[in-house]
């Protein structure tokens, strides 16, 4: 293995550690390797040291994180376990003796008080870069919506309306993705996502939170140590931000009957942009140039390599990570634990909203930035 080889480590080898794995493999000829997992599910190590063989890539392989750790194999770490078991892993990476550089899955962590802490230890350890999984924003229609609105083609952003219609969640290993518990919620699980972009695009952050959402159709009749799953299939979500803008997220998740997995139109006082996901196509307009005027453009990105389950964004936010890792502290990670941060602290308020009949607003759940 040359020198400047950036050697990773991934913990938790599911179906997202397996996806990582699949990026990294892509991402070989800039100088990365896989050299060790920590799982301690038999079935899941089985199948990371399959994709090892298949690369030709020697693994050491744990049941835990600290052992990983401990072996001192590795620069950086994946981090993509179970939401609930996210905080614990990442105290433990950010306090160990070797600096590990760290991209850790969204949600950041379950409730606002771990994020907090998190990014509390992280501060007093410049050597170590944190990177949040927020990949939405490096979906080539998502990305070049983006382009466009920081390029200030619409105005002033007023409404960013987010839907995301889709199937019900999968089957997780043990089942953990069942229970409010263990993924802080279907708002912050699934949805800081789109609160990441939605406060992207409105380029402010939130101040209040309105939210309205129920079990209504998915896991009704499935059963776990006695107990009926709790998370929330369907919302609509409405926030505030401090400069204005707000933004509506309209949730459904027995939507398989939908063209697209998600549509986002962002409204400023001068045009109108969307973006289509799988369509992967992006529309801009006028509010001078009207119907007539609005463009149509296929969004697509040369430097993706491989699509995987996401359209490409896991790839480029590997070389997002990559770049700030080989950087080595002249470049900050393009998602940071701030983003990480608010982003639960979105979708925490709209879970308590739901809960409560009313707006919650970010310093209830959050306390000072
Ligand atoms: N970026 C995305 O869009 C996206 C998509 C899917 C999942 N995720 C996130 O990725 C993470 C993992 O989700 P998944 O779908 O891969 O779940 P999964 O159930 O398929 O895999 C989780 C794996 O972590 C292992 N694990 C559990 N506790 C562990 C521990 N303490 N140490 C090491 N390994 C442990 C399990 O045995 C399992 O193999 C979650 O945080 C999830 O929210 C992100």
């Amino acid at each position: 293995m040359a020198d400047n080889t950036v050697r990773y480590g991934i913990i938790g080898v599911g179906m997202m550690g397996r996806e990582h794995f699949i990026n990294l493999s892509h991402l070989r000829s800039e100088g990365v390797a896989v050299v060790a997992v920590a799982d301690p599910h038999l079935p899941s190590q089985r199948l990371a040291q399959d994709l090892a063989k298949s690369f030709d890539w020697p693994i050491q392989v744990f049941s835990g994180h600290r052992e990983l750790l401990d072996s001192g194999l590795c620069d950086v770490v994946i981090v993509s376990t179970p939401n609930m078991t996210h905080y614990k892993i990442l105290m433990d990476i950010i306090n160990h003796p070797k600096p590990h550089h760290v991209l850790v899955e969204k949600p950041l962590c379950t409730t606002v008080a771990d994020c907090k802490e998190v990014v509390d230890a992280a501060r007093k350890r410049p050597d170590i870069l944190v990177q949040v999984g927020l990949e939405y924003r490096y979906m080539p229609p998502v990305a070049k919506l983006i382009e466009i609105v920081k390029g200030g083609t619409l105005g002033q952003v007023k409404m960013v309306a987010i839907r995301e219609h889709r199937f019900p969640f999968l089957v997780k290993v043990d089942n953990w993705n069942r229970f409010n518990v263990n993924t802080g919620g279907t708002l912050v699980e699934k949805c800081c996502h789109f609160f990441d972009l939605m406060r992207l695009f409105a380029g402010a952050n939130p101040v209040r939170v309105m939210a309205s959402g129920a079990v209504d159709v998915n896991h009704k009749d499935e059963l776990y140590d006695g107990k009926v799953p709790d998370i929330i299939d369907n919302a609509y979500v409405i926030v505030e931000f401090e400069n204005g803008s707000r933004g509506m997220l309209d949730l459904c998740m027995f939507a398989e009957g939908s063209k697209n997995e998600q549509e986002i139109s962002v409204v400023g006082d001068i045009g109108k942009g969307e973006a289509f996901v799988p369509e992967s196509i992006v529309r801009v307009g006028s509010r001078e140039a009207g119907r007539d005027g609005v463009q149509t453009i296929k969004a697509k990105d040369d430097r993706i390599k491989y699509d995987g389950l996401h359209h490409g964004s896991s790839y480029l936010e590997h070389t997002h990570f990559l770049a700030a890792v080989r950087a080595k502290g002249l470049q900050a990670p393009a998602v940071d634990l701030q983003d990480g941060l608010v982003s639960v602290a979105i979708g925490v308020a709209a879970q308590l909203s739901i809960e409560r009949g009313r707006f919650i607003t970010i310093e209830e759940v959050k306390g000072e930035f």
